[in-house]
């Protein structure tokens, strides 16, 4: 059985650590990593996110079951698919602007797949979940309106989605599960809910 009473974070910038403080506000415990050792990192976080306990990125997902990718997808050939074996991985990843891509995921686009089901083959031993990727730092950080803006959680794994979508809950948002990765790419970049609040209903009619 799964738990998200403590959650990693790899990618300590502007939406890990934003991810961080929604979650600790929420009472969950927090590991962060980034590229710098968690000494390193001792400043950033006391800015960014301080309840968050700095950890090495390779030891992300020692005792967590749910890791949050929120490292550039640039950078993706230096997380080794290692690290977040057996977890459930959640891909709030995106390709921003002309932003280069490693040569796999740039072939994995090409060949017509979503970015989170090119992530999904670069890390074929965890359950990749697509969610939080259409967040935007400052709206993770925004104080609650009356109605929840809506966060959709997509997976090809049915439990997986369960329980990323109780963990964007419990983070103040609506969740909208999509049944398939592939249906992720209605909140990709360039989509009508990409950065822009949505009602749960709104989105569902996105994800048509
Ligand atoms: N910014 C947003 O509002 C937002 C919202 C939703 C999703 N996203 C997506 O989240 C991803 C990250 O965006 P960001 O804005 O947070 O970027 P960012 O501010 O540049 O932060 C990137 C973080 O990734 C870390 N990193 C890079 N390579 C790594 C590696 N090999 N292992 C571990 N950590 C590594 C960096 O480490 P160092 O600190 O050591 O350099 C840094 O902490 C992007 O794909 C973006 O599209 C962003």
């Amino acid at each position: 059985m799964s738990s998200f009473d403590r959650i990693g974070i790899l990618g300590a910038g502007r939406a890990g650590t934003a991810i961080a403080r929604a979650a600790t506000r929420a009472g969950l415990e927090v590991h962060i990593a980034s590229t710098r050792t968690p000494s390193q990192m001792r400043y950033h976080l006391m800015q960014y996110a301080p309840q968050a306990r700095a950890v090495h990125a390779e030891e992300i997902a020692d005792g967590v079951d749910l890791v949050i990718l929120a490292v550039p997808q640039e950078d993706l050939d230096d997380v080794d698919p290692v690290w977040v074996a057996q977890r459930i991985l959640v891909d709030a990843t995106n390709r921003w602007e002309n932003e280069p891509l490693p040569a796999w995921f740039e072939q994995g686009l090409a060949s017509g797949l979503s970015s989170s089901e090119v992530i999904a083959q670069r890390f074929p031993e965890a359950r990749v979940v697509k969610a939080l990727n259409h967040i935007s730092h400052w709206a993770m950080d925004a104080p609650q309106t009356a109605e929840a803006r809506a966060a959709m959680v997509a997976a090809d794994d049915p439990a997986a989605a369960q329980l990323v979508a109780q963990f964007v809950t419990a983070l103040g948002f609506e969740a909208v599960v999509a049944e398939s990765l592939a249906a992720g790419r209605h909140a990709e970049p360039g989509t009508p809910y990409f950065n822009v609040a949505a009602t749960a209903a709104q989105l569902k009619q996105a994800l048509l």
